[in-house]
């Protein structure tokens, strides 16, 4: 389905749904100060390319709706996101946005924004093990399903498909999360013994480089014969093709991916990456501005679904995703108009 169609059914969906999320808020009482809301948004970092495109996508929406965007990144430090978030309270937010580096390390955030009777949205990651207001994200146990079935749909006729795993940052409650969809479809092949996964780590902080080591690790230990690397995002998938191209391997073995980075969706096309996970990061984040700003004037949201995040059910907002490989490279990814035919394709 076309992700705007989505939006639109979502939209709908979320009018009629029947759970009423929270009165928590300053009712924009800041905006007093300046004349209109102010939102604190907390990134992990902006050194990976989709984190950038959230990060423009989030300001524009919530400038066009009339609230001012503080904008804060970590660089992957918690140290630095619990200091951010600080000083964003400290500068007078109506609401906070945050993408936590460290899912359970944020709980202090939470926190802290609510003593000041702030709320806080949890952007695409899940803050756990605290009373977060609202999280919004894409269906991400259902990515580690479309990553799996990928490969579950590409055995051998005969004999066992050998496999590397690279699973994500263990700090990132997502990659739990994709893991566990991977596991639903690969468990019952591995244990029939038509899968078989002759390494599998967890490249810390989402790290392209840790990829490449895993993948030269993995080579080492079981040699080059390995039909399939499951990457858990196009910034590892990147990590573990470089190191098949040392080993003369790439376009020789199938890499998933998820994000529909730029360089993901080159590689596809160029063949050393055989298939990613399209999420319409617009839809994302314009409605994440969209309740954000609702949030910071103490509007009443809705939400349909629910995430248990160990401490209360948080009221959620789940968005649609979508397998891509080089035949509907164009009807989705470009057609939607998140990247372009030139910069995919070239000339
Ligand atoms: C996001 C992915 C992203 C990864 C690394 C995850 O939490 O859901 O889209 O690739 O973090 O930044």
């Amino acid at each position: 389905m076309n992700p705007r169609i989505a939006l639109v059914l979502l939209s709908c969906v979320l009018s009629i749904a029947t759970g009423l999320v929270l009165s928590r808020g300053k009712g924009g009482s800041t905006a007093k100060k300046s004349g209109g809301l102010v939102i604190g948004l907390s990134m992990d970092t902006l050194k990976e390319e989709r984190w950038i495109g959230d990060r423009d996508l989030f300001v524009a929406k919530a400038r066009e709706l009339g609230a001012e965007v503080l904008v804060e990144s970590a660089n992957s430090d918690d140290t630095r996101q619990l200091r951010d978030v600080e000083s964003l309270i400290t500068r007078g937010v109506d609401a906070l946005v945050i993408i936590p580096h460290n899912g359970a390390a944020m709980a202090r955030a939470v926190e802290m924004a609510h003593a000041e009777g702030i709320p806080v949205l949890s952007y695409d990651r899940l803050i756990t093990g605290a009373d977060t207001d609202l999280y919004i994200t894409f269906d991400n146990v259902k990515v580690g399903e479309l990553q799996a079935q990928f490969i579950a749909d590409r055995l051998p006729p005969q004999g066992k498909l050998r496999l590397i795993r690279i699973y994500g940052a263990k700090t990132d409650n997502n990659a739990v999360l994709f893991k566990q969809g991977q596991d639903n479809i690969l468990n019952p092949l591995i244990q029939s013994g038509r899968i078989e996964v002759v390494f599998e780590d967890w490249a810390e902080d989402w790290k392209p480089e840790n990829a490449k080591k895993i993948t030269n690790a993995a080579i080492t230990k079981a040699g080059q014969g390995i039909d399939a690397i499951l990457a858990s995002n196009d910034g590892t998938a990147g990590g573990a093709i470089q190191a098949l191209i040392e080993e003369g391997l790439a376009g020789k073995v199938i890499v998933t991916g998820q994000d529909a980075d730029l360089a993901g969706c080159q590689r596809i096309v160029a063949g050393t990456q055989t298939m990613t996970v399209y999420k319409p990061l617009s839809v994302l984040a314009k409605q994440a501005a969209d309740l954000a700003v609702k949030l910071a004037s103490g509007r009443p949201i809705f939400a349909k679904e629910e995430s248990d995040n160990g401490k209360v059910k948080v009221p959620s907002v789940f968005l649609p995703i979508y397998s891509v490989t080089e035949e509907n490279l164009r009807e989705t990814v470009v057609k939607d108009g998140f990247r372009s035919e030139k910069d995919v394709y070239g000339e």
